[in-house]
C-alpha cells in the first residue's frame, strides 16, 4: 500500500486531477492493491436520482482477509492493536496481527456457534477493549452485518436501534470502565431486551468483574470462547453486501441506520488513512474516539488494519487519572500520528500547559481533529503545546454517511490552515450550492455543501428506509449529494466548513438531532412541547438550550428541569443533556404553526437586535417574554 501514498504538493494535484477526469481508471487502480476473491466487473454505477451507487460490482472479497491474513506474511508478529487500559496500572496489551487474526477466527466461531450466519445482524453494546475490535472483525470474517451502538448510550436508544434492525444477537460485557465509574453494561442492556424481540442470545463479556446474572439465552463470552478453535476460513462476500450499520442522528425522528458496504468501504478507508495521516511502516497510531462512531470503524480498526499499521485503542477518558492522560499515552507507546475531536482539545487547554510538558511527545508526526469545527484559539493550542510548531495539523471534515474523510490537509503534504478543512481528498468532489440551488462558481464564496460524484465509501442506503436516503441527502440539490453542511472557500481554494445548516446540534463532536431530544422531554407529563437549539460552549462547542412549555396549572422549579434530563438521559443518553431549560408560556411560530428556530437560537445567544420581523408571527408576543426571562 505504501506506494500509494502521496509525497508531495504536486503529486496530490496530479493524483487528485486523474481522479476528476478518470475515477473509475483512478479507483481501480487503488482497488488493485487489495486481496480480492475474484475481481470486479464494473468500477461503478450510479444514479444519485433514485439513489444507487454500486462500487466495484462483481467483485467478490472479505475485509478481514485484507485486514488480516493478507499481513501474516509480513506481519505476523508486527502489533496490531495496543490495548491502553482505562487504569494506567494496568498493563497493556501488545496484539500482534498473527494474535488477532487467531482472535477474530475464533471467535468468528463463537458467532457460528450461536447461530449467526451471513446476512444475520449483530448489535455490539462493549467498552473500548480489544474484544470489541475482535468482535466487530469477527462479523465482517462470517459475513454478518455488524451494528455498532456507543456505551453511553441509553436502555431505550440501544432497544430502539435493535429493533430497527432486528438483530439476531447482542454483544455486551458485565460493565465498561470510564475514569473513576463503572458503566453497568449488562443491566442496561437487560432493560433493553425487554422489548427486543429479534434477540436470540447475548454473549457477555467480563471486563469489570461486576457482579451479574445470566438469564435463559445469555452466555459468557471466556466460556464460549473454550468451545471453539481458532481456525475460520473468512466467507466470501459481494463488493456491494452490507458490512455495517451505524446509527447516526437524523433532524428528525428516529436515528438512521446507515448502510456501509464491503469493497467500497475497504478501498476508500484505507487510501485515505494512508494519505490523510502518512503513516508509515513502523508508526504508531492512536485515534482517541470510540469504536462506537464511524471514527473508530473508519480510523481505529478498519483504515489502519487494512495498512498493517498498529494502532491504539484506549479504554479510558482524557481526564483520568489526570488531564494529562492523553499525553502520557502518547509518551508511552511513543505515538506517531494523533487524532482527536476539538472538544477534547478545548477541554485539555483549560488545564495547567505543565500536564502536556510533563511527557516527551518528540515521536509526535501528525496531529488531527475531526467531528466539529475546531476554533482557531484550540488549533493554537494543539500546535502549540502539543506539536510544538512541529507536526502538520490534520482538520478531517467527513460524516457517519461519507464512511471515510472527504476533506482534509494530508500532513506535511499539503498545507494545513487553522480552522479550514483545506482541500477534498482524491475522488471528492466538492462544490457551494447557493440558496436558490445554483452552483456558486466564483472562487471565494460562501453557500450548502454539496458533493457531485460518488466515492467509494459512500453510505448506500438507510437500512430499511430507502426513501428517507433519497430524502435527506439527494432531495435539496438535484443530481447531488447534501452533507446537510455549510462551507467557505478562500482564495485559496480551501474549504472552511461553518457548521450545520440543518436541525442537527454538534455536542462535544456528538451528533444531536433537535427532534428526538424534544420528543424526550415531550413525553414529561407536565410538558406541553418544548423546542432545542443550541448555543455556543467553550468545551462541548455546543450545548442544548431548552424552551419548554407547562400546563397551566403547573409551577415551574428546579426539580422540573432535573425530571427533564434525566427523561433525556434515560431516551437517549446523558450526551443529550441540556445545560439550560427555559420555561416559557409558547413559543414562536409561522402561521403554519412551524416553530422558527432562528429566533430561538438568537435568544439563546443574546443576539437580540437582529431576530428579524416577528410581526408575521403567529404569536408576536410571546417573544418579548421569552426575552425577558432568558437565561
Ligand atoms: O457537521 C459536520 C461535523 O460533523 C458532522 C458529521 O458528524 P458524524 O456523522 O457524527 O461524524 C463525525 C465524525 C466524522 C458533519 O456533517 N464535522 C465533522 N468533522 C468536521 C465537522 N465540521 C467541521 N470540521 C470538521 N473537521
Amino acid at each position: 500500500m505504501q506506494h500509494l501514498r502521496i509525497k508531495s504538493l504536486q503529486e496530490y494535484q496530479e493524483t487528485y486531477q486523474k481522479s476528476i477526469e478518470q475515477p473509475e481508471q483512478f479507483w481501480d487502480e487503488v482497488a488493485n492493491n487489495f486481496v480480492w476473491r475474484k475481481p470486479w466487473d464494473k468500477t461503478l454505477e450510479w444514479d444519485f436520482a433514485k439513489p444507487e451507487v454500486k462500487w466495484f460490482k462483481g467483485g467478490k472479497l472479505n475485509i478481514t482477509e485484507n485486514c488480516l491474513d493478507r499481513h501474516l506474511e509480513e506481519r505476523a508478529d508486527k502489533t496490531a492493536i495496543i490495548f491502553e487500559p482505562n487504569n494506567p496500572n494496568e498493563a497493556a496489551q501488545h496484539i500482534t496481527y498473527k494474535e488477532l487474526h487467531s482472535r477474530v477466527c475464533q471467535f468468528s466461531n463463537v458467532l457460528k456457534a450461536n447461530n449467526v450466519s451471513k446476512g444475520d445482524r449483530v448489535c455490539i453494546y462493549m467498552p473500548m477493549v480489544p474484544e470489541l475490535a475482535i468482535a466487530t472483525l469477527a462479523c465482517a470474517r462470517i459475513g454478518a452485518v455488524h451494528s455498532v451502538v456507543f456505551a453511553g448510550f441509553s436502555a431505550k436508544a440501544l432497544a430502539s436501534r435493535i429493533n430497527d434492525s432486528a438483530c439476531k444477537v447482542l454483544l455486551t460485557a458485565d460493565g465498561g470502565f470510564r475514569g473513576d465509574k463503572i458503566t453497568p453494561l449488562k443491566s442496561i442492556a437487560d432493560e433493553a431486551l425487554q422489548e427486543c424481540p429479534s434477540i436470540e442470545k447475548t454473549i457477555i463479556l467480563n471486563r469489570t468483574n461486576l457482579e451479574v446474572t445470566l438469564t435463559e439465552n445469555q452466555v459468557w463470552w471466556h466460556e464460549e470462547l473454550e468451545k471453539v478453535n481458532d481456525v475460520f476460513e473468512a466467507v466470501e462476500m459481494d463488493a456491494e453486501d452490507m458490512l455495517f450499520i451505524l446509527y447516526t442522528s437524523g433532524s428528525t425522528g428516529k436515528p438512521k441506520g446507515m448502510v456501509h458496504t464491503c469493497g467500497g468501504y475497504m478501498v476508500y478507508t484505507a487510501y485515505s488513512f494512508l494519505n490523510v495521516f502518512q503513516y508509515q511502516e513502523n508508526d504508531v497510531y492512536w485515534c482517541t474516539a470510540d469504536i462506537g462512531w464511524i471514527t473508530g470503524h473508519s480510523y481505529i480498526v478498519y483504515g489502519p488494519l487494512l495498512n498493517g499499521a498498529t494502532t491504539v485503542l484506549f479504554e479510558g477518558v482524557p481526564s483520568y487519572p489526570d488531564f494529562g492522560r492523553f499525553w502520557q499515552v502518547c509518551e508511552k507507546h511513543k505515538v506517531n500520528q494523533f487524532y482527536t475531536a476539538p472538544t477534547a482539545i478545548r477541554a485539555l487547554a483549560k488545564h495547567p500547559t505543565s500536564l502536556v510538558e510533563k511527557y516527551d511527545l518528540s515521536n509526535l508526526k501528525t496531529l488531527g481533529t475531526v467531528g466539529e469545527p475546531i476554533n482557531e484559539e484550540a488549533w493554537h493550542w494543539y500546535d502549540e503545546h502539543v506539536g510544538k510548531m512541529n507536526c502538520p495539523i490534520v482538520d478531517t471534515w467527513w460524516q457517519t454517511e461519507t464512511g471515510g474523510i472527504m476533506m482534509s490537509s494530508l500532513a506535511g503534504v499539503t498545507k494545513d490552515k487553522p480552522t479550514f478543512a483545506t482541500l477534498p481528498l482524491p475522488g471528492i468532489q466538492p462544490i457551494l450550492m447557493g440558496t436558490e440551488g445554483i452552483e456558486i462558481m466564483e472562487q471565494v464564496a460562501k453557500g450548502r455543501l454539496a458533493i457531485k460524484f460518488p466515492w467509494p465509501s459512500i453510505a448506500r442506503t438507510i437500512y430499511g428506509d430507502h426513501e428517507r436516503y433519497k430524502q435527506v441527502y439527494f432531495s435539496t440539490f438535484k443530481n447531488m449529494y447534501f452533507p446537510g453542511d455549510g462551507a467557505l472557500r478562500d482564495e485559496d481554494g480551501d474549504y472552511r466548513i461553518t457548521g450545520r445548516v440543518d436541525d442537527v446540534i454538534i455536542v462535544s463532536g456528538h451528533n444531536l438531532g433537535t427532534a428526538p431530544i424534544e420528543n424526550a422531554i415531550n413525553e414529561h407529563e407536565q410538558v406541553v412541547e418544548s423546542a432545542i437549539v443550541g448555543f455556543p460552549h467553550d468545551i462541548k462547542g455546543n450545548a442544548l438550550y431548552a424552551y419548554v412549555i407547562l400546563y397551566n396549572d403547573v409551577l415551574p422549579s428546579e426539580f422540573l428541569k432535573i425530571e427533564i434530563n434525566q427523561l433525556i438521559s434515560d431516551k437517549i443518553g446523558p450526551i443529550a443533556k441540556c445545560d439550560k431549560i427555559q420555561f416559557v408560556s409558547g413559543l414562536p411560530k409561522t402561521r403554519s404553526g412551524k416553530i422558527m428556530r432562528r429566533i430561538l437560537r438568537k435568544i439563546a445567544i443574546n443576539e437580540l437586535d437582529n431576530l428579524g420581523d416577528v410581526s408575521t408571527l403567529l404569536n408576536p408576543e410571546v417573544v418579548e417574554e421569552i426575552i425577558k426571562c432568558r437565561i
